[in-house]
């Protein structure tokens, strides 16, 4: 089964062919990040338009890398939610009109889906297979949850965050410390040499729940730069690294405490971490360390998975598809939210 995949839900224009479920025969990716980067975040509108200037030599690109042509193809799968709406309808209508044009079958995917699902792509013999059941925790720019995925389709959503996601924070904070966009990268790099305890940031704690907060955080650091200046005159003056790297510490240590906790309610002896934030270096740390700790097997996807691609949602789409749980829709919509079900 060789599928052609689009994602276009944020800034990203991206297509890749995935061939029996996991196998990435192309992923081409073109990111927008540059043309945003001077308004301090994506602006919808100029990432709807640049995505219908990108998508079809990304596609033609993603075809002609794996040497494939249309009738090569089984299906198209195109993430269809959530995302910038603006976004979401260039891939969909673009999908829509290369599947009805080529007779092939649409798959609509959801993109939180695709996400998990990026654990278990493959692009040597030698990778160990990944399976089900595992706990999850998605960690993107638009999303924070932990996710008991015990089969294709059979996802429960243990625990979320209330107000921020995590990426949401690092790229807030980002700016509030004169970082620059995308955030969390920039805090990655920032934080080189920081001591992660330099300064103690408030860890939101919502037990009983699973559940996650980083908006006092963010205020707490919003708050302690006000008083930036007059701290420097004082010793110890924690430097920017140090911040950064508190401020990252605190991120970490509220995913891993609940990523803990959620893994001692399911038993889980299988443990992923996805999305951009996954590609976080401390995050990454710490978290093998912990996995060694309490015998977890971890995937942590390469960082060319974690963040958005179309490898993820064509194998999302293909797994779906071998289970009889995927129908083509040509007339499907898009849509700016939406669960994981
Ligand atoms: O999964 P993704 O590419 O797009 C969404 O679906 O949102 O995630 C993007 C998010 C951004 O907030 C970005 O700042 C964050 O992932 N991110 C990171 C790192 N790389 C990307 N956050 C922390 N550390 C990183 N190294
Ligand atoms: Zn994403």
């Amino acid at each position: 089964m060789v599928l052609l995949a689009i994602e276009t839900s944020c800034d990203e224009t991206a297509a890749a062919v995935v061939e029996d479920k996991v196998w990435v025969r192309s992923n081409v990716v073109l990111s927008q990040t540059k043309l945003h980067e001077p308004f301090g975040g994506i602006v919808p509108e100029i990432a709807s338009r640049k995505q219908m200037e990108f998508i079809a030599p990304v596609v033609q690109q993603a075809m002609a890398q794996a040497g494939v042509d249309w009738r090569n193809l089984d299906a198209i799968a195109v993430t269809n939610r959530p995302g910038l709406i603006g976004s979401l309808v260039v891939g969909v209508s673009f999908a829509k009109a290369i599947a009805f044009a080529h007779s092939l079958p649409l798959i609509p995917v959801n993109h939180l889906e695709g996400h998990l699902f990026s654990v278990f792509l493959q692009e040597k013999e030698s990778q160990e297979a990944w399976s089900f059941p595992f706990l999850c925790l998605l960690v993107s720019g638009g999303h924070t949850e932990l996710i008991w995925a015990k089969g294709v389709g059979d996802y429960e959503v243990l625990g979320q965050t209330r107000d921020d996601a995590a990426g949401e924070a690092f790229d807030k904070v980002a700016r509030a410390l004169g970082l620059g966009f995308p955030g969390g990268p920039a805090i990655d790099r920032a934080s080189e040499g920081g001591d992660p305890n330099a300064v103690a940031f408030p860890r939101a704690d919502l037990t009983p729940t699973l559940d996650f907060s980083f908006a006092g955080l963010k205020t707490a650091v919003v708050r302690y730069l006000k008083g930036f200046e007059e701290r420097l005159k004082r010793k110890p003056n924690p430097t920017l690294a140090d911040i950064a790297a508190s401020f990252q510490e605190a991120v970490v240590d509220m995913l891993l405490t609940n990523l803990v906790r959620a893994a001692e309610a399911t038993n889980a002896e299988r443990v992923a971490v996805v999305g951009g934030v996954a590609a976080n270096r401390r995050l990454r740390q710490k978290l093998l360390a912990l996995a060694e700790q309490k015998r977890w097997q971890l995937a942590l996807p390469a960082l060319k998975w974690c963040t958005d691609n179309a490898a993820m949602i064509g194998c999302a789409a293909s797994f779906r598809l071998e289970q009889g749980l995927a129908q083509s829709d040509l007339f499907c919509d898009a849509f700016a939210t939406a669960d994981l079900k």
